[in-house]
């Protein structure tokens, strides 16, 4: 394969720059043309895609977001639109697609394969940790580091005031954020959309705490759950402590990638390229049990989650008590 062609789509999420860096670099060294779409799937819809070279992926690597940008493209849903798609890639003589996103963004690179016939190899690339077939994602390493230093601020003025704090954080339907970084940040209380406990359960946590003479608490609580000030106030019916509530909301997506982000990220596009020059599509890449394996793509709707939060989370409570 001689021509292929690199997106971002869906959320943007640190360490994309550093993927897309690699598949241009890659292919590039393989002497393949390489190609850039922006704005995801919009932009191959609407024919913006344009030739890459080096100098656009120069100075990328600890950039945030995405230089290609990213969209989420509800037309792409019509086969109408993915056939303008397809006809704008087919005039350039690209066979091979890489899409670093969600596993949105890798439904809409299968029907693009199945449809019209383009070998396509999916990244993950999101902030949430939830896409089944890979232990990480690119993203979500410098995403749980900017939670931490926001439990680290928040702890502070929390303890001056002796207050309860709750921190929402993103993860969309998966607890992945919110849990780790109760691990990583000593948090003191989480809630996840995957176990389902009641507010009395955090409530007495809370006053056994302060019986024990803590001065503070800060809750995680992943978006998957619900709105924090809705938790907030179930909470304050319960407890005596004064309780705040933040956000951290679009803050957590940006970012310099962390070093593992970055090194990740690189791999991965590495290997798409390596794939895509043997001529092999239709799969996703991931890494499990630090070894980059690749699925069929559908594996990320179709799979089956390796990982076990129910054992981190029986873990956090543990050491939030
Ligand atoms: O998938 C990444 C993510 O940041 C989720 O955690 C969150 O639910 C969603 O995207 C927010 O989307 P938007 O940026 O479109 O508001």
């Amino acid at each position: 394969m001689k021509k292929i062609a690199v997106l971002t789509s869906g959320g943007d999420a640190p360490g994309m720059n550093a993927a897309v860096r690699a598949v241009a670099k890659v292919a590039l060294a393989k002497g393949m043309e390489v190609y850039g779409v922006r704005r995801g799937y919009l932009g191959m819809v609407h024919d913006e895609i344009f030739q890459m070279n080096g100098s656009h992926v120069s100075g990328i690597i600890d950039r945030g977001g995405t230089v290609l940008l990213t969209a989420r493209c509800l037309e792409f849903k019509d086969p109408k639109f993915r056939a303008i798609a397809a006809e704008n890639l087919k005039k350039r003589g690209i066979e091979g697609i890489v899409v670093v996103g969600g596993d949105g963004s890798y439904r809409g690179a299968d029907l693009l394969s199945k449809e019209h016939g383009f070998k396509v190899v999916g990244l993950p690339g999101t902030i949430d940790n939830d896409i089944i077939g890979t232990d990480y994602t690119i993203g979500f390493d410098t995403c749980l580091n900017t939670i931490l230093d926001a439990m680290s601020k928040l702890r502070d003025t929390a303890t001056s005031h002796e207050r309860t704090i709750l921190m929402e954080v993103m993860g969309r339907h998966a607890g992945d954020l919110a849990l780790h970084a109760t691990l990583a940040g000593g948090g003191d209380g989480v809630l996840i959309p995957e176990i389902e406990e009641p507010i009395e359960m955090l409530a007495y946590q809370i006053k056994e705490r302060r019986r024990q003479g803590k001065l503070h608490d800060i809750v995680l609580v992943a978006e998957g759950v619900g709105s924090v000030f809705e938790i907030e106030k179930q909470l304050k019916e319960k407890v005596t402590t004064e309780v705040r509530s933040v956000v951290l909301a679009h803050v957590q997506r940006g970012g310099t990638p962390s070093g593992f982000d970055r090194v990740l990220a690189t791999k991965m596009g590495a290997k798409a390229v390596e794939l895509l020059e043997a001529g092999e599509g239709g799969v996703m890449v991931g890494i499990e049990s630090n070894e980059l394996v690749t699925h069929p793509i559908s594996f990320a709707w179709e799979g089956k989650r390796k990982y076990d939060i129910r054992k981190d989370y029986e873990l956090a409570l543990t050491l939030c008590k």
